[in-house]
């Protein structure tokens, strides 16, 4: 038994931000950022929230897959920015799809969010515990973003991405996954749910605070690592790989990764040049974008690759449907 995607969608906000402007706020130029990172743009909420996003992307997924709220009865949504704390983001979608029969519950895995979501819906379904699950990211990373920081202002966005994934009968493929809490202070943002005095809240560390040098060294060594384990506990050649569908911070490390796998830029594609990084709904975001434009083709092997705080890392091989 395994689990399959049968839909996905994704929501952006429809403010977008270009390099320009974020050169406005702060001492950066739109030729470094495109140079260091690859993003040229980003979206940013006006009036939406990691809730509504949610939703809508959802919502677009089970359109796509055909299921109804109904049928769903797993949700889980993977944030570290939710506009809610109670209920939980999922218990929210749940409410607006009247998927009635679900069990909702968040997680919080930053940028390794929708690797860890699809995980944990693939052991449910595989397990049989459920038939149908909506795995969804979504991020209001503007919200936890210190403007007057030129480190790391430049490189997030906002948006949602989700997918149904199904219950069928096939082999099912194990995924790869790591934690490294000694190197969690390499990207921290403290809660501002504490007994913390208002004044204090625009403290820096209420915001997302990023050794970028030492994140970027972990994600190069590391991501490659755990694609060549995912593969060879698999037993599946890179060969048959169609598709490296990486965690969308930067178009360095995307490069990086392809040449330490010796594998073909082409089979790594990118949007972060449109979205930034979008921490756990990049990989959401990405997979409803190839799939709406026929680049996923049925029978295609898949890896999907996440990194992150906390340390987190872990890769996952699966067959598009
Ligand atoms: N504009 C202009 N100059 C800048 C900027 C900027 N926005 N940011 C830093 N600089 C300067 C620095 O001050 C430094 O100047 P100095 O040499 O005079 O001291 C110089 O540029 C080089 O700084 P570095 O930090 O060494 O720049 P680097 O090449 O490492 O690029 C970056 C910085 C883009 C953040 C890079 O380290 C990176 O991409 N790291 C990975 C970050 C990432 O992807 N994080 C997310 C993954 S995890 C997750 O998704 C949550």
């Amino acid at each position: 038994m395994t689990g399959i995607i049968c839909g996905t969608g994704s929501y952006a906000p429809s403010y977008i931000m270009d390099n320009n402007e974020i050169a406005s706020m702060v001492e950066t130029s739109d030729e470094w950022i495109r140079e260091r990172t690859g993003v040229a743009t980003r979206h940013i909420i006006k009036d939406e929230t990691t809730v509504s996003m949610a939703c809508e992307a959802a919502k677009r997924a089970l359109d796509d897959g055909g299921v109804k709220g109904e049928e769903v009865d797993l949700i889980i949504v993977s944030t570290i920015s939710s506009n809610v704390i109670l209920p939980c983001t999922a218990c929210e979608v749940q409410k607006e799809l009247g998927a009635m029969n679900a069990t909702c519950f968040d997680m919080s895995a930053a940028c390794s969010g929708f690797v860890l979501a699809y995980n944990t819906a693939l052991a449910y379904l595989s397990g049989g515990m459920y038939k149908t699950a909506l795995i969804i990211g979504s991020e209001s990373l503007s919200n936890l973003t210190n403007w007057k920081d030129r480190g790391t202002c430049i490189l997030f966005g906002d948006g949602a991405g989700a997918a149904v994934m199904r219950a069928k009968e096939g082999r099912m493929y194990l995924p790869v996954t790591h934690s490294d809490g000694m190197k969690g202070k390499a990207l921290t943002c403290l809660s501002r749910h504490t007994k913390v005095s208002p004044e204090h809240m625009t403290d820096p560390e209420y915001y997302m605070q990023m050794d970028g040098q030492a994140v970027f060294k972990f994600a190069v060594k590391k991501v490659p690592e755990a694609v060549n384990e995912v593969l060879e506990k698999n037993h599946i050649d890179k060969k048959e790989i169609a598709w490296y569908i990486m965690h969308q911070a930067n178009r360095r490390i995307v490069e990086a990764v392809a040449k330490r796998l010796d594998e073909p830029i082409e089979k790594f594609p990118m949007n972060l040049q449109e979205y930034g990084n979008t921490s756990s709904a990049s990989i959401g975001i990405l997979l409803d974008e190839m799939k709406r434009d026929k680049r996923l083709k049925s029978g295609q092997k898949i890896v999907i690759a996440g990194f992150g705080a906390g340390l987190t890392w872990g890769a996952s091989v699966m067959e598009w449907m």
